[in-house]
């Protein structure tokens, strides 16, 4: 019989892509989702591309009692827990907000998910690592005061999750950490949707190249880096949902060497913000509209993954090229335009 995994958080743009992935493992998927920050645009893609509905449970984590429910009316193997909020800005001008929703939805999911055995994948951020001195970073590379709520949602639910599995029997836990997820499906169906103007980089590209923005501000030219830009590891979207099978059949096969586990999910690449633009640029065909501004506060120079460990105890490796990621990301642009 196959294996059934909820995802929380399963109607956004990670959760989406990540379902797509297990549904093609051979996983039965549960979705659920309040719905807060996002429409059924991906969760209408999902099922378009694997060609069958999936349940959707419109809930919010924060209720035990749904959790509860929800845990009563399905048996699951896995969660995966992407429900959360994410803005880092919003985070610093609303932290109560952050604590509250990021914290005790995770600790509901927890409590109900310990009782039945199932077990547990937070998505957790690079974030937790500040800005490092040494690069790239690997998992025992020290983690930093948070500089925003955001950021500190993410570290202590990353230890909740490490104490917990400690103390509660028969259950296993894993904490990813992402880089800078980027792109979309390659069917185009599903993919990033910020509401108003987007803070990351990949979105603000395209929606520029499309017209939906006028510029695009390179925040900062004055960076110890070759050009003056900050460095990231960009990602895959794909790439990183299937890091998420990877990890969630480790866990329910039982073949953790650890009841909790953390793995840096990125490709080990830094890229330029200056070099994504210029190769948005060669895969669009279109010249982009960019001016360089000021540095944006809170802003680290450079970091990137040592992805070394994931490839080797997850079997898992990041597998697209940049020019794929971004080909990807301006289809899916086009695609809305479409709409
Ligand atoms: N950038 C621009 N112009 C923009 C947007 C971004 O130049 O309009 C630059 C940023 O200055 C940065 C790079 O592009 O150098 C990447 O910025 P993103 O906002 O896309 O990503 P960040 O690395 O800042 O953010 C990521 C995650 C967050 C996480 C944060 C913490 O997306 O979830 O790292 O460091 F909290």
């Amino acid at each position: 019989m196959s294996k059934c995994v909820l995802v929380s958080g399963g109607a956004g743009y990670i959760g989406s892509h990540v379902t797509v992935e297990l549904v093609n493992a051979g996983y039965e998927v549960v979705v659920a989702d309040n719905m807060s920050n996002c429409d059924l645009t991906c969760y209408n893609g999902v099922c378009s591309i694997i060609g069958k509905e999936l349940p959707l449970v419109k809930m919010d984590f924060c209720d035990i009692s749904a959790v509860q429910k929800l845990f009563t009316e399905y048996k699951f193997d896995a969660v995966i827990h992407f429900a959360a909020f994410k803005a880092v800005g919003e985070s610093v001008d609303e932290p109560l907000k952050y604590y509250r929703n990021n914290i005790l939805s995770f600790t509901n999911l927890i409590e109900v998910a310990r009782k039945k055995g199932c077990n547990i994948l937070f998505s957790s951020s690079a974030t937790v690592y500040g800005e490092s001195e040494t690069l790239p970073v690997t998992e025992r590379t020290p983690r930093q005061q948070a500089t925003s709520p955001y950021g500190n949602t993410k570290q202590i639910c990353e230890d909740i999750l490490r104490d917990s599995v400690k103390a509660y029997e028969g259950i296993n836990g894993i904490a990813l950490r992402y880089f800078n997820p980027v792109g979309a499906h390659p069917s185009a169906l599903i993919g990033e949707l910020p509401r108003g103007v987007p803070n990351n980089l990949a979105p603000f590209i395209t929606q520029t190249a499309i017209g939906k923005r006028e510029c695009l501000s390179i925040f900062g030219n004055d960076y110890p880096t070759e050009d003056g830009t900050c460095l990231r590891d960009y990602i895959d979207i794909v790439d990183l949902a299937k890091a998420h099978v990877c990890a969630v059949t480790r866990m329910v096969e039982g073949r953790m060497k650890d009841g909790y586990e953390v793995y840096n999910i990125g490709t080990g690449r830094p890229v330029s913000v200056l070099e994504l633009v210029k190769t948005f640029e060669k895969v669009s065909g279109k010249p982009l509209n960019y001016k360089f501004a000021p540095r944006r506060s809170g802003d680290i120079a450079a970091i990137w993954a040592d992805p070394s460990l994931a490839n080797k105890e997850l079997g898992w490796k990041a597998e697209r090229s940049v020019e794929q990621t971004l080909a990807a990301a301006w289809a899916w642009e086009q695609h809305l335009a479409e709409k």
